[in-house]
């Protein structure tokens, strides 16, 4: 197992790259079971989480092979296998995706159970009631759903729950009522530009589907679909997660194919932090040919952000922004909840960010309400945070200071990462496995921005000396190395605006 050896203290400066968003390509895979013929997907991500629904949707009869440009291409060569095993759907829980497709191309489908997660409860109840809705018959059995159909009807399905609606969930039922007889109507369906990505991929492959981005689908089933090429969307959590390694370090980043219309709540909260946002000078769409976020490129420079609609934007490219950290943060309150809310993906690197800013914040997760594992690691680098309910309160401190820390899932994984950037001294992070499963190769950019991290075995001759206590005598840590000051503007800084990813 590896873990992280962080020495924090540096202002980041570059410019790097986001890739394409893992919670788009995941569904987007499973859906390449509909399909007849080839489904090319462009600008994959390689992370553990791709591989993994890889070698479940191989088990599944599908031939699916990375190629070097960063695609993905897949082909079902048998259609009969519908058992989806719980060694690999334990492994994650986006390969419950497959359910919806196998039912809808199949006929039939069994598919384990995921299981626990560590960020709180995550049912499923409400994917089952949908595709019960379009005529299945599905039972759970030693572990699995088993669900059965000879053709799929179209239905009116009210999709909400007590959280909002379910991201995978609309995405499972969608994928299913494609191919149904007749006319599907969603209700409460999830608006995360994921699940308009799966859409838009759906109706290139022949199927009908309009109010993607809404909460009201209607979907008028078609009897096939045909592979395509489809370019996944940028990923709005790596971009927010490197917009935050930007501020916590006082940095200046450039970051290349964001998505804006994907993150105005990221935006406007960290602009509400004091961090600076703005499009650079040399963007690959020629800024009067960006028609629909003209609008936004207008409000970016007077601070305020319209609500865009995500299936309303077309351009060629996705713009470059700067973000710059400022002196001082500022204390604010931040709830994550669904799209176009703030990203509860998004809401442990905010939380880290917020430690570090003077005054009470309060972070509340409406999508999540448990999702908090993160905070007593935080507490355990100098953060004061109380939990209350769905809720974090956070005194900002003027300084975090490194210690050994344990990542518990993804994003507080990615959160404890920007913590230890701007810690005192060194910083451990542990199970950066979770890490692995949804962002590709984070410390490399970080490190390209100027970061100082080293992925190294979790073995006690790899731990820092200056965690050690030492032994015998009960002293406290050696000494750091002076410490490099903390929130310095970047400007002052060695700043190499050449860097590139
Ligand atoms: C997706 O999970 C994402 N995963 C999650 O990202 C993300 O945190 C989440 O959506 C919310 O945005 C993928 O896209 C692969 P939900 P999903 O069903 O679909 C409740 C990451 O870090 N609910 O939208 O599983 C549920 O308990 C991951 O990348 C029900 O009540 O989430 C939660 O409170 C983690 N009944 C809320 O809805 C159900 O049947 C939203 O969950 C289903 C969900």
């Amino acid at each position: 197992m590896d873990m992280f050896v962080i020495r924090g203290g540096q202002p980041l400066a570059g410019r790097v790259r986001v890739g394409g968003a893992k919670n788009s390509a995941l569904p987007i895979m499973a859906a390449a079971l509909l399909a007849d013929g080839e489904t090319v997907l462009r600008d994959v991500p390689d992370l553990m989480d791709v591989r993994t629904l890889g070698e479940l949707l191989q088990s599944l009869g599908m031939c699916v092979e990375r190629r070097a440009d960063r695609s993905l291409a897949m082909q079902v060569i048998d259609n009969r296998p519908v058992i989806a095993d719980y060694e690999l759907v334990r492994k994650m829980r986006a390969s419950f995706c497959v359910l919806g497709p196998l039912l809808a191309r199949r006929g039939r489908a069994c598919v384990s159970l995921p299981g626990g997660c560590n960020i709180g409860d995550r049912p499923i109840e409400l994917h089952l009631k949908g595709l019960r809705a379009l005529g299945a018959d599905i039972r759970v059995e030693r572990g699995y759903v088993i669900a059965e159909v000879r053709r799929l009807h179209g239905n009116r399905i009210y999709l909400g729950g007590p959280f909002g609606s379910t991201v995978t969930g609309t995405c499972n039922v969608m994928s299913a009522a494609v191919l149904a007889e007749g006319e599907t109507i969603i209700e409460a369906a999830a608006c995360e530009p994921e699940v308009v990505d799966l859409g838009n991929m759906l109706n290139a492959m022949g199927a009908q589907i309009t109010g993607l981005g809404t909460p009201f689908l209607r979907i008028e089933g078609v009897d096939r679909l045909r592979g395509v090429e489809h370019t996944i969307i940028p990923d709005r959590i790596e971009a927010a997660t490197l917009m935050v390694a930007s501020a916590i370090t006082g940095g200046c980043v450039e970051i290349e194919n964001v998505r804006l219309t994907h993150l105005t709540a990221v935006i406007e909260k960290l602009r509400e932090i004091g961090v600076r946002i703005e499009l650079t000078d040399d963007q690959p769409t020629p800024i009067e040919q960006l028609n629909t976020i003209d609008q936004l490129i207008v409000s970016l420079e007077t601070e305020t952000l319209p609500m865009t609609p995500v299936s309303s934007l077309r351009q060629d490219s996705d713009p470059v922004i700067r973000v710059e950290g400022p002196l001082e943060l500022r204390a604010v309150d931040a709830t994550a909840l669904p799209y176009p809310g703030l990203p509860t993906d998004v809401q442990a690197q905010v939380m880290s960010l917020l430690c570090l800013a003077p005054g009470i914040s309060v972070v509340t997760d409406k999508v999540f309400p448990d999702r908090f594992m993160h905070a007593s690691e935080l507490v355990r680098l100098g953060a004061t945070i109380r939990r209350e309910g769905p809720s974090a309160i956070i005194s900002g401190v003027g300084q975090l200071s490194g210690a050994c820390v344990m990542a518990s899932d993804l994003r507080a994984s990615a959160a404890l990462v920007l913590a230890g950037l701007a810690a005192e001294g060194e910083t451990v992070v542990k199970r950066i496995y979770h890490l692995d499963r949804g962002y590709e190769s984070l410390e490399r950019k970080l490190n390209h921005l100027g970061a100082q991290i080293r992925r190294v075995e979790d073995k006690p001759e790899n731990m820092p000396r200056s965690l050690c206590l030492a032994e015998a005598t009960g002293e406290p840590p050696a000494s750091f190395d002076a410490p490099h000051f903390l929130r310095t503007p970047v400007r002052e800084a060695n700043l190499n605006p050449s860097g590139h990813e």
